[in-house]
C-alpha cells in the first residue's frame, strides 16, 4: 500500500505507521530545507541581472547547465566554475613550444644554431601536406621548452604583423652573442643596454625572416628560451583568461608611462625555469595586425577534453574541438584567446609516446 494513504485511516496508528509517516514528514521537510537553500542560492547569483522574479531566472527551475551558464554570464563564480579552477591549478601543465613558418628552413636552423647556440632536435618532412617542420632549442622537449619551425613548399616570405613582438632569450654574455651575431650577417635592431626601466641588459635582433629576438642577459639558466612575448588589445581581459582559463600565474606586472605600456609576465613557474608568456599592452592600441607568419604556443595537459571546457567557460573559442588527430593518434584541441591568439593543448602522455 502507498505510504501516502497512511493519513487517510485515522484507525491506523500502529507503532509500524508511526514510524512511516514519521520518516516520510523528515523527508519532506528536508526536502523543503534543501529547496529553499537552493532558491535563496541561485537568486543570490540571479540578482545582479535582474531584481526580480521571472524572465531569464525561471531557468534554473530547469536545468542546472542553464544556472552555471547563467551565473557565467555574470562573473559570479559557481560550485562547478570552483571546480574546474581547481583542476586546471593542479593540472599538469607546461609551455611546450611556440610555432611559426619561416621561408627557408635550413637558413634558419643554420642562424639558430650558429647564432643563438640552439640544438636541431627533429625534423620532418610532411609531403601529403606540403610541409616540413623542424623543432629547435637548448635542451630535450621532455623537459625544454623549443620553437618549432614550419616550412609550407614553395613559400619563401611571411608577413609577421603588428601583434607579434618577440622571442626571448637568456644568454650569458649579451654583447658577445651580438658580435657573433653581427659576424654572421645577422641583423641587430637594438644595441646591448640596459632595459627600459630597469637593469637586465638585452639586446634585439632579427632572425632571417624578421621574427625578433631578445637576448637578455642572465647567468646560467634552465631555460634558456625564456619568453614569447604577444601585444594585446586589453591587458586585464588577457590576464584573467590566461589565469582562469589557462591556470597561468601573473608572475609580475609593470606599468611604465614613459614608454606608455603596460607589460605582465604570467607562466607556469618561476621565470629562471620555465618559459614565461609576456603580454604587452600600449597604451590606446586595442587591435594589432597578425599577419600569417606566427602561429601558436603548444601547453601540455593531462586532459584536452576538461581543458576545452574551461576555455570555453572563461572566455575562449575553441577552434578544433578536442580529440584524437589522425594517425598520429595524439590527443590535442585548439583555442583562441580573447584578442584572437592561438594556443594548442596536448595531452602530455600521448607527446611522451610521439617523441619516444
Ligand atoms: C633543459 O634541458 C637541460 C639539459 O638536459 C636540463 O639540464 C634542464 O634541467 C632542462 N630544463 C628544465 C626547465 O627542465
Amino acid at each position: 500500500m502507498p505510504s501516502v494513504c497512511v493519513n487517510c485511516m485515522p484507525s491506523s496508528f500502529n507503532p509500524s505507521r508511526r514510524l512511516a509517516l514519521f520518516t516520510l514528514t523528515t523527508v519532506f521537510l528536508i526536502g523543503i530545507i534543501y529547496i529553499g537553500l537552493f532558491v535563496v542560492l541561485t537568486n543570490e547569483k540571479a540578482i545582479p541581472q535582474s531584481p526580480f522574479f521571472g524572465g531569464k531566472e525561471s531557468t534554473w527551475l530547469r536545468a542546472d547547465e542553464n544556472t552555471i551558464e547563467t551565473a557565467t554570464a555574470l562573473e559570479m563564480p559557481t560550485v562547478a566554475d570552483e571546480k574546474l579552477l581547481d583542476w586546471i591549478k593542479n593540472d599538469k601543465r607546461r609551455m611546450l613550444h611556440v610555432v611559426y613558418r619561416v621561408g627557408d628552413l635550413d637558413k634558419t636552423i643554420k642562424f639558430y644554431t650558429e647564432c643563438l647556440g640552439m640544438k636541431l632536435l627533429r625534423k620532418r618532412d610532411i609531403p601529403e601536406e606540403g610541409s616540413s617542420n623542424a623543432f629547435l632549442g637548448y635542451g630535450p622537449e621532455e623537459s625544454n621548452f623549443s620553437v618549432e619551425l614550419t616550412y609550407n613548399y614553395g613559400v619563401d616570405k611571411y608577413d609577421i604583423g603588428t601583434g607579434f613582438g618577440h622571442f626571448g632569450v637568456a644568454v650569458e654574455d649579451v654583447a658577445k652573442t651580438v658580435d657573433l651575431i653581427k659576424q654572421k650577417g645577422g641583423k641587430v635592431t637594438r644595441e646591448p643596454g640596459p632595459v627600459e626601466g630597469g637593469s637586465t641588459k638585452i639586446a634585439i635582433i632579427e632572425d632571417p625572416d624578421g621574427y625578433k629576438f631578445e637576448l637578455l642577459e642572465r647567468g646560467p639558466t634552465l631555460e634558456p628560451l625564456c619568453q614569447v612575448m604577444l601585444r594585446v588589445g586589453d591587458l586585464d581581459r588577457a590576464i584573467n583568461f590566461y589565469k582562469k582559463a589557462f591556470g597561468m600565474e601573473l608572475l609580475r606586472k609593470s606599468d611604465n608611462p614613459e614608454y606608455k605600456n603596460t607589460v605582465a609576465i604570467m607562466g607556469y613557474g618561476p621565470e629562471d625555469r620555465s618559459t614565461v608568456l609576456e603580454l604587452t599592452y600600449n597604451y590606446g592600441v586595442t587591435e594589432y595586425d597578425k599577419g600569417n607568419g606566427y602561429a601558436q604556443i603548444a601547453i601540455g595537459t593531462d586532459d584536452v577534453y576538461k581543458t576545452a571546457e574551461a576555455i570555453k567557460k572563461f572566455g575562449g573559442v575553441i577552434t578544433l574541438q578536442p580529440g584524437p588527430l589522425p594517425i598520429l593518434n595524439t590527443k590535442i584541441t585548439a583555442c583562441l584567446d580573447p584578442d584572437g591568439w592561438k594556443s594548442v593543448f596536448v595531452d602530455n602522455v600521448d607527446l611522451l609516446k610521439e617523441l619516444e
